[in-house]
């Protein structure tokens, strides 16, 4: 039995957590974890990006592999902590994570390494960067440098919004040290895609594209979301594109980090712009997506094990993975108000019934025990994802699932994966 400890508690650590437990002689551990993951192992409630405590949990439990799922743990250097001791961990070094933990270091080395992306400017001075502004007459995008959990990216319509962006990030210091520079990027017009690769620092193995939606409402209207919902594969993404990111954007990141000194070992995701069927970086993640985890977790065949740990140990030998689904759609249930103020402490309705239909899995995210109840903690609170011969199929059955289950507030996108579906 291997003792597997997750670092995270939103539904990517439970849908990690679930393929782990459920093809391979795995006992997980919740670092904090949620409901969820408590159903299928321990938690432990503790901070998950304080290295100390971590290194002292995977000790005191005798991890023999620990699996860090955001990306503010992997910036803080937790992985490093993790091996320093000897204990194996899934996830890049501290500063392989600057791909993630700094916008502007990912823009510099894909201009380095020749990887598409965007035209870009970088400021340390406010004054310079409202100049630049006012003299580029056309759109743009305003980014500040460090982590803000997908809240420091302001799309401009016009130069007012996009000045108004830089007194945000860098004098009103909305993000703390995360604004001390900017990044302002030309404006791409196309289809986001999310490609993840997972690799030892030597070799990668693709996994599958997805395309996740971030807006709050139908229509991809409202606020931007942490996601609310995803599926696998979107068709966009045909087999020449697919191509073109492994070839341009995959393999020379790969290399160049390793080139660099940063050999990169972990989950990447590239967040990718497709325009005129070429793809451009938007972004890199140094981890899983939540939600396009989700949908490639239930896709996956079989045990994920010898490709978490043999990314973790830095050696794959011979893993060739294989998908059990062709597609997968997962949506996020998420309490009334969400991304802005919400209730926490709703009980939970129907978890089980929409658990118990066929291809449904029921990942938990914002939820907690209270008198042995599932209530809701959080802004997203679950993702109900299901696998299909088709995204049609997928859809069908998740939105099944969906319908079974109740709380006050619920709310959720009836149009996940609308570019894929007939109707
Ligand atoms: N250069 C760009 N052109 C058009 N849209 C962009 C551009 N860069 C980012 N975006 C939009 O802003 C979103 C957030 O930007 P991203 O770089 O992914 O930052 P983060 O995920 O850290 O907030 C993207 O998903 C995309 O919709
Ligand atoms: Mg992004």
């Amino acid at each position: 039995m291997m003792r597997v400890l997750i670092v995270g508690g939103g539904a990517r650590e439970h849908a990690l957590a679930w393929r782990l437990s459920k093809d391979s002689e795995v006992e997980v551990i919740g670092a904090p974890g949620n409901a969820g993951i408590a159903a299928i192992g321990q938690t432990v409630p503790v901070d998950p990006s304080d290295a100390e405590q971590v290194v002292a949990l995977a000790k005191q439990e005798s991890a023999d592999l620990v699996v860090v799922g955001p990306e503010a743990p992997l910036v803080a250097g937790v992985v490093d902590a993790l091996r320093d001791q000897g204990i194996d961990a899934f996830g890049p070094s501290r500063e392989a994570a600057q791909l993630e933990g700094s916008k502007i270091f990912s823009k510099e080395f894909m201009a380095r390494h020749a990887i598409p992306t965007a035209g870009f400017a970088v400021f340390d001075d406010p004054d310079a960067a409202t100049r630049y502004i006012e003299e580029a007459s056309r759109p743009l995008v305003v980014k500040a440098d460090g982590l803000a959990a997908g809240k420091g990216v302001i799309v401009a319509s016009n130069a007012a919004e996009a000045i108004a962006g830089v007194d945000r990030i860098m004098r009103e210091r909305a993000f703390g040290g995360a604004g001390d520079r900017v990044l302002i990027e030309e404006c791409l017009v196309g289809e986001e895609v999310s490609y993840h690769v997972v690799s030892d620092g030597k070799r990668f193995i693709p996994l599958a594209p997805a395309q996740d939606h971030k807006r709050a409402f139908d229509g991809d209207r409202g606020p931007n979301t942490g996601g609310m919902g995803a599926y696998s594969p979107p068709p966009v993404v045909t087999a020449d594109i697919e191509r073109k990111i492994l070839d341009r954007v995959v393999e020379p990141t790969l290399r160049g980090m390793a080139f660099e000194g940063r050999p990169f070992r972990g989950a990447l995701f590239v967040g990718l712009m497709i325009v005129d069927g070429e793809p451009l970086v938007l972004e890199y993640n140094t981890r899983f997506g939540d939600p396009e985890c989700q949908t490639l977790m239930t896709r996956w065949k079989g045990s994920v094990l010898p490709l978490i740990q043999g990314s973790a140990q830095g050696d794959f030998r011979g893993l060739a993975p294989e998908w059990e689904a062709p597609a997968s759609l997962c949506v996020v249930l998420a309490a009334g108000g969400y991304p802005g103020s919400y209730e926490k402490g709703t009980p939970i309705h129907g978890l089980d019934a929409a658990s118990a239909l066929p291809q449904v899995t029921v990942f938990h995210a914002g939820t907690a025990l209270h008198d042995d109840a599932v209530v809701t903690s959080g802004g997203r609170v679950l993702s109900v994802t299901a696998i299909g011969e088709s995204i049609d199929e997928a859809a069908k059955r998740a939105y099944e699932a969906v319908e079974k289950i109740d709380f006050e507030g619920k709310q959720f996108r009836r149009d996940i994966g609308w570019r894929a579906r007939s109707g």
